[in-house]
């Protein structure tokens, strides 16, 4: 089963707070969210694989660690995925990114698939998933079952608000994968918006509403 994970580091929960304001306008919006991407970048490439390497320093040879794994592959979520890419960037610059484009039907909160563009070989990367919002877990559901189809093994699914109702259908679907996000909230209401969430993280983004 892979790992549930909430990153409640002190700077994290200062971040998110911030955000969750209604009167914290799109261009705080953008730029805090950037910055809580970076935070979690660190966390969620704790487990990244080193080797060892032979490097001289000005005082000898030595052998020291550097990282040996998979190359990463960033794939937001759009719309409101993009805000955590540059965040992310910012700590792992040699990322490839990858985009899945999915809306989620206000009436039947399901998701629909518009867009999808990976780099080659998916089974040889390890791909971050990258979404502000875990809701019903829909739109996680099936950007998870895009990059499966396309050969992706190594899967993690990073956003800032989870609803449970989202961790558990997205751990249902896909108990393969690890999830983290920077808070659990209470709980989602009856039109699918989590509560006490931040509303919709793409209007926030982008300034749409
Ligand atoms: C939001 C959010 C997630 C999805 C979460 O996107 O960014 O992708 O909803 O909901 P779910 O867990 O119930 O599927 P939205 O569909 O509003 O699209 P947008 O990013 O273009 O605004
Ligand atoms: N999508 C959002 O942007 N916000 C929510 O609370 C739920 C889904």
């Amino acid at each position: 089963m892979g790992k549930f994970e909430v990153l409640d580091h002190p700077l994290i929960q200062h971040k998110l707070t911030i955000i969750r304001k209604k009167d914290c306008g799109t261009r705080e919006f953008r730029q805090v969210v950037d910055e809580i991407a970076t935070l979690m970048a660190y966390e969620v490439s704790r487990d990244m694989p080193l080797e060892d390497v032979e490097i001289e320093t000005p005082m000898g040879k030595t052998v020291k660690k550097r990282l040996a794994g998979k190359k990463v592959v960033v794939v937001p979520i759009l719309r409101a995925g993009l805000g955590m890419v540059e965040g992310i960037l910012n700590l792992i610059p040699a990322a490839k990114v990858g985009h899945i484009g999915m809306y989620r039907d206000e009436e039947t909160l399901q998701p629909h698939e518009y867009f999808v563009k990976m780099p080659g070989d998916l089974g040889d990367r390890d791909m971050f998933i990258v979404d502000p919002m875990l809701a019903t877990g829909g739109s996680a559901i099936m950007a998870v079952d895009a990059l499966k189809k396309r050969g992706a093994k190594s899967i993690k699914f990073v956003c800032l608000v989870a609803a449970p109702e989202g961790v558990k259908a997205l751990r249902e679907a896909h108990p393969d994968i690890d999830i983290f996000a920077a808070s659990l909230d209470d709980h989602l209401n009856e039109d699918g918006y989590i509560v006490p969430g931040l509303g919709d993280a793409g209007d926030r983004l982008f300034g749409t509403k």
